[in-house]
């Protein structure tokens, strides 16, 4: 008996902390995405080439990018959740769905800045479409991961994000050549 009880609580264990491992890679994504907001705000509105700003935007960017990968790998790796992972990570996602929203916002209204910057807009761009689209492979993976009865819920929690980075994407699709 006891032998065989092992696995199982075992296997428990790893659930709760693969719930956790998710849920902290989002609270680093989520940090990453505040970083990138500041960048954004204190960009300078004036129309000289600051590369130590341009620079600043790519390497957040680029870490944002690169945190939400890490955190796609992590969710694969993960065993199945269970109901109790699911419902944190939903807090979590509803959280950070309201910083990607925000700082979405804020992207789309510092056009104007960026924009006297002939390089900056279009690189943004691009960034903008890589970010959704780690996003769209993280999101994937964790809803795979969440029980069947609360895939459709995830999905639901998950679309405004997907929302404001294609309402973002469209704004500097715009003007790209
Ligand atoms: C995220 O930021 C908070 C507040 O600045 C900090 O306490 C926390 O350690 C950070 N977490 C990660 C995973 O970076
Ligand atoms: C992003 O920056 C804007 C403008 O500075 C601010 O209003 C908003 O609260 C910030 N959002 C986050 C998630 O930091
Ligand atoms: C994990 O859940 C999926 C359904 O979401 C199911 O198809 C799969 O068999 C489960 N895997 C394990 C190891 O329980």
């Amino acid at each position: 008996m006891h032998i065989s009880l092992l696995p199982i609580s075992l296997l428990v264990a790893r659930a709760l902390a693969d719930g956790a491992a998710i849920v902290a890679a989002m609270t680093t994504i989520g940090n990453a995405t505040v970083k990138l907001n500041s960048t954004v705000s204190s960009f300078p509105d004036n129309p000289l080439l600051d590369l130590l700003d341009v620079g600043g935007l790519l390497t957040d960017s680029i870490s944002l990018l690169n945190d939400i990968n890490a955190a796609t790998h992590i969710a694969q790796a993960s065993a199945n959740l269970t109901l109790l992972e699911a419902i944190s990570l939903a807090q979590s996602t509803i959280s950070l769905a309201s910083m990607v929203e925000s700082t979405l916002t804020n992207i789309v209204n510092s056009k104007p800045k960026f924009d006297k910057l002939v390089v900056v807009s279009p690189v943004i761009l691009l960034n903008l479409k890589s970010e959704k689209s780690a996003t769209d492979s993280f999101g994937a993976a964790v809803v795979a991961k969440v029980p069947a009865a609360l895939q459709a819920t995830a999905q639901n929690l998950l679309a405004p994000i997907d929302d404001a980075f294609n309402s973002a994407i469209a704004t500097y699709g715009e003007f790209a050549l």
